[in-house]
C-alpha cells in the first residue's frame, strides 16, 4: 500500500525511535522499520505502535465485529469522514457507501486506512450485497413508523443505514430494512446530524452485542 498522512507523522501524538535491540522473532515483520528508526507519530492506539498498516488491519480483521454501516451519498455527504472514523473506533467490519463513489475524506483523520470500505451504485444492489452475506438492515432515521432505538434489539449481523442531511434516508432503503429506528429527541431540531447519528447508533449495536474484554 502506498504511503499516506499517518505515515509522514502528524507530530502531536507518538514515540520517538525505538530504544534498544530491535524486535526478533516470528512477529518481527509486524514491524515497520522506517518507524523503528524514526519513532511513530500516527495516530493509532499504543498497542499498534511500530506496526505496518497491513499489519494492523490484519490484527483488526481477527476482531472486527459483525456489524456493517452504510450511507447513502447521493449529494456528496459530507458526513462519511465522521461515520468512517467511528466505524474505525469500533471495528466495524465494512462500511458502503451508497450513490456516488467520491467522498470528502477530510473527517476520516487517514482512519479510512485501517477500514474496509466498499462502494454500491444504489441501494438496490446494497440491499443484495447484504442478503447474500446473511445480513439484517435496520434502517435509521427519525421517519413515520419508525422504532425508538433506545429500547429496539438490533441483529448481531446486522447493517445499519443511514440518510444523508437534507432528504434522509431514500424509500428504497426504508422498504429494503427489516425496521427503521430513530433516536429520541427532546430539542426543537427535526434531526440530528448524520454522523453523530451513525455514532450513537453503531454504539447501541455495541452495547448490545460488544464484548468489553476485548476493548482497549
Ligand atoms: C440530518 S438527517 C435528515 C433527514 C430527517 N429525517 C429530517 O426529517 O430532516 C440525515 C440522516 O441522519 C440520521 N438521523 C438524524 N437524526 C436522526 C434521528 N433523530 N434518529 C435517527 N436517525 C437520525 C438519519 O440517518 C438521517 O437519514
Amino acid at each position: 500500500m502506498e504511503k499516506g498522512p499517518t505515515e509522514w507523522g502528524e507530530g502531536r501524538h507518538g514515540v520517538g525511535p525505538w530504544e534498544g535491540e530491535w524486535p526478533t522473532g516470528p512477529d518481527a515483520d509486524r514491524y515497520d522499520p522506517e518507524l523503528l528508526a524514526e519513532g511513530d507519530r500516527r495516530n493509532v492506539v499504543d498497542a499498534y505502535r511500530y506496526w505496518t498498516r497491513e499489519a494492523i488491519v490484519r490484527d483488526i480483521d481477527t476482531r472486527r465485529h459483525p456489524l456493517h454501516v452504510a450511507i447513502e451519498n447521493f449529494e456528496n455527504d459530507a458526513n462519511i469522514g465522521t461515520v468512517v472514523r467511528t466505524a474505525n473506533a469500533f471495528a466495524v467490519d465494512t462500511v458502503h457507501i451508497v450513490g456516488r463513489r467520491r467522498w470528502n475524506r477530510r473527517g476520516a483523520m487517514v482512519t479510512d486506512r485501517y477500514q474496509h470500505l466498499m462502494h454500491h451504485p444504489d441501494v438496490d444492489s446494497l440491499l443484495a450485497w447484504a442478503a447474500h452475506q446473511g445480513l439484517t438492515v435496520v434502517a435509521i432515521d427519525n421517519t413515520p413508523g419508525s422504532v425508538p432505538l433506545e429500547t429496539a434489539q438490533l441483529p448481531r449481523e446486522c447493517l445499519l443505514l443511514f440518510g444523508q442531511e437534507g432528504p434522509g434516508i431514500t424509500p428504497e432503503a426504508a422498504e429494503g430494512a427489516l425496521m427503521t429506528c430513530s433516536i429520541a429527541q427532546f430539542g426543537s431540531t427535526r434531526s440530528i446530524n448524520a454522523g453523530v447519528a451513525a455514532g450513537i447508533a453503531m454504539h447501541a449495536w455495541i452495547r448490545q452485542h460488544g464484548d468489553l474484554r476485548h476493548a482497549w
